[in-house]
């Protein structure tokens, strides 16, 4: 019943704005973008270092297990959510539950994705910036102590990277204002096949070291003594971080889904390339991490100090160098634009403002507070909270925490207070796709399963309980 008064709901918004809302008008152009979406700095920035510090392979294998048991559903349930309401993140809590707390669920997303972009654009721009270090030379080099020494000299600058994250967020603020068909989906359409592309010239290469071999070793063969509570909480804040979810991104996403995309299949789909493009990643870095004589363990300047090396001893090297850290800003950019997307939807549905006009406040809400993220490596790095840096716990708080329990609340959601009748109908389209067996697992996954394994696993990662 609650269904048809969301159906409701929806007709009287479409009436009063005198035009359909916008969505994902092409199957390819909801896989791009959902894709989109969810690969970026953390396939190819945080999974490669955080794999490098917890000990490599038995890490990955507890990241998968979250990835398919946890990550997955909860993005399944967030699709959900969105095309049957036709809403941001907010509102459709609000047309789910009307004149119940769930939309704080919604809320508490929308806050997540400002926080999380604080950090990200900190990044990303300096992603955006070795472009031209590599384009110019500077980084042209196989010696660890000299990448080592421009990463750290150019991070600590103060004005360089604060331009740079603003330029950043200039730069997706403009394919935002496009809106969802024009800007959203033509965008990833085009940069996606690039992506994979560039991605595997990058593997090519790195697998040709002499040398590469041990770097495989550490990435495929497991060593479960590195495995601790802390470290699984790591792999399940990476999972919700990866596959963006449990703060709202897919259930706005979702929402532009047409009728007729099929919603479980959708997610295995992403959910595989995704993890395909981290282990590729994986392999594109490992291998000159231990052919250089790295410690896999850098933390996040990994990729800054490692990459150069693997194209340095190349020839054509600096083409090369330069097209990688092309395709990390293309995956970051992909990813930016759907944690942008979250707010400008509210903004734009709820409080009836123009895309300009929420694209504009929401970016200049995030150079704020990114703005103590980028200074946590210059002025601001001694001022912690709880031993951490703004950068430092700006992520912390959201991986390990807004999203575990974002994630948490929206599988209790679904399965408790929205039921199993609704989420077949919506689920199988209504009944025309036949994929009842896929929807009866999915079901007990996040009726038991998925609230079961988050919760202890939190409770056990912040030192709550002992397992
Ligand atoms: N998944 C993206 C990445 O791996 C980041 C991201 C985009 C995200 N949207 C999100 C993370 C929503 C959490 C929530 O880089």
């Amino acid at each position: 019943m609650k269904h048809s008064i969301g159906g409701i709901c929806v007709s009287i918004v479409q009436k009063e704005q005198h035009k359909p809302r916008e969505g994902f008008a092409t199957s390819l152009g909801v896989i791009t973008a959902t894709l989109g979406s969810a690969v970026g700095l953390g396939n190819i920035w945080k999974f490669p270092y955080m794999t490098g510090e917890n000990g490599g392979a038995a890490f990955i294998l507890v990241y998968l297990l979250c990835v398919i048991l946890v990550g997955l559903p909860v993005m399944i349930s967030e699709l959900i959510i969105g095309r049957t309401t036709q809403a941001n993140a907010i509102t459709a809590f609000k047309r789910l539950a009307p004149n119940r707390p769930w939309y704080l669920v919604g809320v508490s997303g929308t806050a997540a994705s400002f926080l999380i972009m604080a950090f990200y654009t900190t990044v990303a721009g300096w992603v955006f910036s070795y472009i031209f270090k590599a384009a110019s030379g500077v980084i042209s080099t196989t010696d660890p102590e000299v990448t080592t020494q421009v990463f750290k000299t150019s991070m600590s600058a103060v004005w360089s990277p604060l331009l740079w994250q603003w330029f950043v967020l200039l730069f997706t603020g403009s394919i935002i204002m496009l809106g969802v068909t024009k800007g959203i989906e033509r965008i990833t359409k085009t940069l996606m096949p690039i992506l994979f592309l560039l991605l595997l010239i990058c593997v090519i290469r790195a697998l040709t070291l002499p040398g590469a071999s041990e770097g495989l070793k550490f990435l495929f063969r497991p060593d479960f003594s590195k495995i601790t509570g802390a470290t699984i909480l790591t792999a399940m804040g990476l999972s919700f971080f990866k596959l963006s979810v449990g703060m709202g991104t897919m259930i706005t996403y979702g929402s532009y889904f047409g009728f007729r995309e099929n919603i479980p299949y959708t997610a295995v789909k992403v959910m595989l390339s995704d993890t395909l493009v981290s282990i590729l990643a994986g392999m594109a870095i490992f291998p000159a991490v231990f052919a250089f004589g790295f410690k896999p363990d850098a933390g996040p300047s990994l990729l800054f100090i490692t990459i150069p090396t693997v194209f340095a001893s190349m020839p054509l090297g600096n083409i090369f160098m330069v097209l990688f850290f092309l395709l990390v800003s293309i995956a970051a950019t992909g990813a930016m634009i759907s944690l942008l997307e979250v707010p400008v939807a509210y903004f734009t549905e709820e409080l009836k403002w123009s895309r300009l006009k929420a694209t504009l406040v929401t970016i200049i809400s995030i150079a704020l507070v990114g703005t103590t993220a980028t200074l946590s490596f210059s002025t601001l790095g001694d001022t912690k909270f709880f031993d951490k840096t703004f950068f430092d716990l700006y992520d912390f708080l959201t991986s390990n925490i807004l999203l575990p329990v974002g994630g948490l609340l929206i599988t209790y959601f679904i399965a408790w207070k929205w039921g199993l009748k609704n989420i077949a109908r919506e689920a199988s389209n209504n009944g025309s796709l036949s994929n009842q067996p896929v929807i009866n697992i999915y079901f007990f996954i996040v009726r038991y399963l998925a609230p079961i394994a988050i919760t202890l696993i939190l409770l056990n990662g912040l030192g709550f309980i002992k397992i």
